[in-house]
């Protein structure tokens, strides 16, 4: 399905996604699980993907919604909820929907995006259609929790188009395949700060056969002025503008996250 950054289009990574050593590690969990505590239930995470963040939440004891456009990735998502108490299953609800629009019987106390979601959304259009429909579904004072990459201005001037890099750590998967994931970026539009990415996953099987899985994804990226006004435009008031998971404030260190979290504003 167009417009989900490639997770519905490539059944493999929904497959490979919970084994790539930088999800894995990822340390915006305990950041955005303490968030669902502050502000109770119900929560919607929109982008929920295979769960990684929706889990521990739904564990906390948090009642969650999780929204995501790709039938794969909410299907592992699915997978990984069997495996849970029924107690911690019962508080989750899965909706394959687009983050554009989206309807629901209920609204939230909360919402998260978390890792970046909003950047597979491209245009000013579309961000706003986004954020438009997350306030329709908050409550009066209700908490957005947004997080995108800080874009690295070394990065977007001085990184080779064409070139592979940052080859990660191999990582295996349970039917025994190895697999080293590099990235790389095709294309750099300057004028709709559009970058195409292809993340390259080379596999080797356990008989010893060699494949190359892409996926490949345009990312759009935003500065901070830049989201400040978007969220004003849709009705939000910024609270917190953080650089990382740890609280530290945006400029101590360089990129850094824009991990913001707003209010929904009411006149
Ligand atoms: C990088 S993953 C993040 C998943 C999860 N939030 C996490 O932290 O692991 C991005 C997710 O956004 C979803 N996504 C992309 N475009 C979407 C859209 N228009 N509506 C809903 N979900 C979308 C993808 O299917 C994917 O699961």
């Amino acid at each position: 399905m167009a417009g989900a950054g490639g997770y519905e289009e490539y059944a493999f990574i929904a497959d490979l996604y919970d084994h790539v050593v930088l999800y894995r590690d990822r340390p915006d969990v305990t950041f955005f699980v303490e968030a669902a505590k502050k502000a109770g239930s119900p929560v919607l995470e929109v982008g929920c993907g295979t769960g990684r963040v929706l889990i521990p939440t739904a564990r906390a004891g948090l009642d969650i919604v999780g929204l995501d456009l790709s039938q794969h990735m909410l299907t592992v998502c699915r997978r990984r909820l069997q495996d849970e108490p029924e107690a911690v299953q019962a508080r989750v609800q899965l909706v394959q929907a687009d983050m554009r629009r989206f309807e629901l019987g209920q609204v939230f106390t909360l919402v998260t995006i978390p890792f970046r979601p909003f950047q597979h959304l491209l245009t000013v259009e579309d961000q706003l259609a986004c954020l438009g429909s997350i306030r329709r579904y908050l409550v009066e004072g209700g908490t957005l929790i947004l997080d995108v990459f800080n874009p690295s201005l070394d990065f977007l001037v001085n990184r080779p188009v064409g070139g592979e890099f940052a080859e990660e750590p191999e990582f295996c998967v349970p039917d025994g395949r190895r697999v080293t994931r590099r990235h790389k970026t095709v294309a750099h539009d300057r004028f709709n700060q559009v970058n195409d990415f292809e993340l390259v996953y080379d596999v080797r099987h356990p008989d010893g056969r060699e494949e190359r899985l892409v996926h490949s994804f345009p990312l759009r990226y935003l500065f901070r002025f830049e989201v400040e006004h978007l969220l004003a435009r849709a009705g939000f008031a910024i609270e917190h503008l953080y650089a990382g998971y740890d609280k530290s404030e945006y400029g101590s260190t360089y990129p850094g996250e824009l991990l913001f979290v707003a209010r929904r504003a009411d006149s």
